[in-house]
């Protein structure tokens, strides 16, 4: 196959691309979205200070400029985030307790209702688990409603949409050694042991010199595979765009059976939340980088 997205489709997986709103007037990054993926993650725009901005009162344009063109373009769509400690609006900003607790469920059913049967994965809760060593969830003002919330959040989301897979996603957890993996594991294991709503853990995957790619990865998407969950790479850059670095990560999802697909977070370098590490798959005149026939080749390959 000659995209990356029928190219992974030949194993029944999707490549997906991180879709911002005010670019797809770009018709360079527009074409180019268009023909290589087959599923869409909306960069920011679904997010809780866009879709919320005023407590009540939904806002879904820029959500629905982005899951229309992919509908219409035949893509499905990857929802990003219910819940999250990071790009709160304000007035949520300065909630706490129960009335912050009601606040996360009325957001995750107004937003889920929206879509409802619409969205293929929800990224359900982000990032709730604290860098470093200790293995500890991340202080915020939700983990502060009590650490019951992640559960809370899951078991809201199941009621609201039946019909979409559940995740949880976060970064710093590609290594199977490292404290923050391990945390994220406990809790995975628990849910599934308890039976709270969850279905799939999302990698992000955002590469660099001081959280590099360890081939130890593999391993991590088997560990959480076995234990009754999907897993997908969610936000995959990589600090350069080493081929041989893309390769690896490709195979290992291809490696997984439950390994859904990967998805990039963004379209050309000049389209990256950091773009001066160059870490995606097209050059900013739209070339293809040698990041992406090493992708390519390897999902021809497997
Ligand atoms: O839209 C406003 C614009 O009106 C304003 O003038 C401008 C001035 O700063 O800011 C614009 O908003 C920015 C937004 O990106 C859109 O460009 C925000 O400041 C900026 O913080 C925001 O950054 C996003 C970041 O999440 C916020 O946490 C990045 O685009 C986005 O790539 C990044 O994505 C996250 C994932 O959601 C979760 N995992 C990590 C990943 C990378 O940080």
């Amino acid at each position: 196959e000659s995209t990356l997205g029928a190219a992974a489709a030949q194993s029944g997986r999707y490549f997906g691309v991180a879709i911002a709103a005010n670019r797809l007037s770009d018709s360079t990054y527009a074409t180019i979205a268009n023909r290589e993926f087959n599923s869409v993650t909306a960069e920011n725009e679904m997010k809780i200070d866009a879709t919320e901005p005023q407590r009540g009162q939904f806002n879904f344009q820029n959500a629905d400029r982005i899951y229309n063109w992919a509908v219409q373009n035949g893509k499905e769509v990857r929802g990003h985030t219910l819940a999250w400690h990071s790009q709160q609006p304000s007035w949520m900003q300065s909630l706490g307790g129960s009335a912050l607790r009601q606040a996360m469920i009325d957001h995750i059913n107004g937003v889920m209702s929206h879509y409802k049967g619409k969205i293929a994965q929800w990224d359900v809760v982000n990032e709730a688990f604290a860098d470093g060593s200790s293995g500890a969830r991340r202080d915020s003002n939700l983990e502060r409603t009590g650490s019951d919330w992640i559960e809370v959040a899951f078991r809201t989301a199941r009621a609201a949409d039946p019909s979409a897979k559940l995740c949880y996603n976060d970064y710093n957890v590609e290594n199977w050694t490292w404290a923050k993996t391990q945390a994220m594991y406990r809790m995975v294991k628990d849910f599934k042991q308890r039976g709270v709503p969850i279905d799939c853990v999302g990698f992000q995957s955002h590469f660099n010199s001081g959280s590099p790619y360890n081939s130890n990865f593999r391993t991590t998407l088997q560990e959480f595979a076995a234990l009754g969950v999907d897993v997908a790479i969610t936000e995959l850059d990589i600090q350069g765009a080493s081929p041989t670095t893309y390769a690896a990560v490709v195979n290992d999802c291809l490696a997984v059976s439950r390994c859904l697909g990967v998805t990039v977070w963004g379209v050309r370098d000049m389209d990256s939340w950091r773009s001066s590490d160059t870490p995606l798959l097209f050059n900013n005149d739209g070339s293809k980088k040698q990041a992406y026939t090493a992708v390519l080749n390897a999902l021809n390959a497997g």
